[in-house]
């Protein structure tokens, strides 16, 4: 099968590999799109090696139909339509997938607009939903909101009827949140979000895939009992910061990888957000935001696309679209 391969410190490129295979538990997805996500980028600079078992190659979510099923599989079969968190090889024209990590394809959503939600959904879930278990009326804040992560977040965090504030880079990108939904649109190059959200009396729950300062910034804009998760540090992941806060206002400070859980921890979550996210999307209250879709074998400059921060919402492969 095609697959795209990394040579060290060369560009992306097409290679013919071994076809995937499923085996037990698993089914075998023929892709039709998958996903970018930054965290393949940082797998490329050897910063995120795939877990044991994972395949070497990148891609973390896909859409397509699945062409054969390992023993043990029960709900799916072939020619099911899915889309699926993968534990990589999405770069490809097949992949294997864990049964309970594969998703039913939400009620009128194309199978592009598919493969473009398993990450990121399952993420913001996870870390906003079940981490800092936002409630509706609470005040929440994204950083990178015009980010694969950040345009979701800020359409699930608004679906659950939370008052949200939204960090971007650039007046393009910060009104980009505004349009998906954010009741304040911070643009971090000339603006103060911490001013702005102090302020505005605070905030409980914070998504930040910053770090470096921005921690102990986010730990200043939370109020009593808020609850900050840290789910990357694009700025560094070592702090200085003065606790006296986290005590007087009794925070969390917390975080989590996707990738590291368990399959069973990864289906549980899947199940979770078929059950509460899917209705949001057929509502129409969450879409994903696509910013470019690029031919399986152009994935170098789709990387540098996301490389350069010249996106907002997702990139996406077309593998057999
Ligand atoms: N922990 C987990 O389970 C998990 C899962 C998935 C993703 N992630 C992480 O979540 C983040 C977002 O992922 P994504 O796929 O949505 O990526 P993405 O679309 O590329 O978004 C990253 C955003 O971060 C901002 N950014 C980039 N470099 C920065 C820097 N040095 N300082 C401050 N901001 C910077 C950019 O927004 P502006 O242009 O507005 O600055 C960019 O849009 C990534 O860091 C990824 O590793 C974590």
């Amino acid at each position: 099968m095609r697959a795209v391969v990394a040579p060290a410190g060369a560009a992306l490129e097409l290679a013919l590999i071994d076809r995937a295979v499923a085996g037990p538990g698993q089914v075998l997805i023929k892709i039709a799109y998958a996903g970018i996500n930054r965290p393949d980028l940082i797998q490329r600079m050897g910063a995120y090696p795939p877990p044991p078992g994972a395949p070497q190659t990148m891609g973390l979510e896909c859409s397509g139909e699945i062409v054969a099923i390992g023993p043990g599989v029960t709900r799916w079969k072939p020619g099911d339509l899915v889309c699926a968190l993968l534990p990589g090889g999405g770069y490809a024209d097949y992949a294997w997938a864990d049964e309970g990590c594969c998703m039913a394809i939400p009620d009128g959503l194309s199978l592009l607009e598919a493969a473009a939600l398993p990450e990121t959904v399952l993420t913001v879930w996870a870390n906003v939903f079940e981490r800092a278990a936002l409630q509706p009326g609470e005040h929440f804040l994204v950083h990178g909101g015009a980010s694969g992560i950040g345009t979701t977040a800020i359409q699930m965090a608004k679906a659950h009827g939370a008052k949200v504030y939204a960090t971007a880079g650039g007046a393009q990108k910060a009104a980009l949140c505004t349009t998906l939904g954010a009741d304040v649109a911070i643009d971090y190059q000339t603006q103060s979000f911490v001013e702005i959200i102090k302020a505005d009396g605070g905030v409980d729950v914070v998504l930040d895939m910053v770090g470096g300062p921005y921690v102990q910034q986010n730990l200043d804009c939370l109020k009593l009992d808020g609850r900050c998760v840290q789910i990357a540090f694009l700025q560094g992941p070592q702090v200085q910061l003065n606790l006296m806060a986290l005590m007087l206002k009794r925070l969390t400070l917390t975080g989590s990888t996707l990738r590291a859980r368990t399959v069973a921890e990864k289906s549980r979550l899947a199940r979770a957000v078929e059950t509460h996210v899917w209705p949001w999307v057929a509502g129409g209250q969450v879409r994903p935001l696509i910013d470019s879709v690029f031919e399986l074998e152009d994935a170098d400059a789709a990387q540098a696309k996301m490389q350069a921060n010249a996106h907002a919402g997702k990139i996406m492969l077309k593998v057999a679209g």
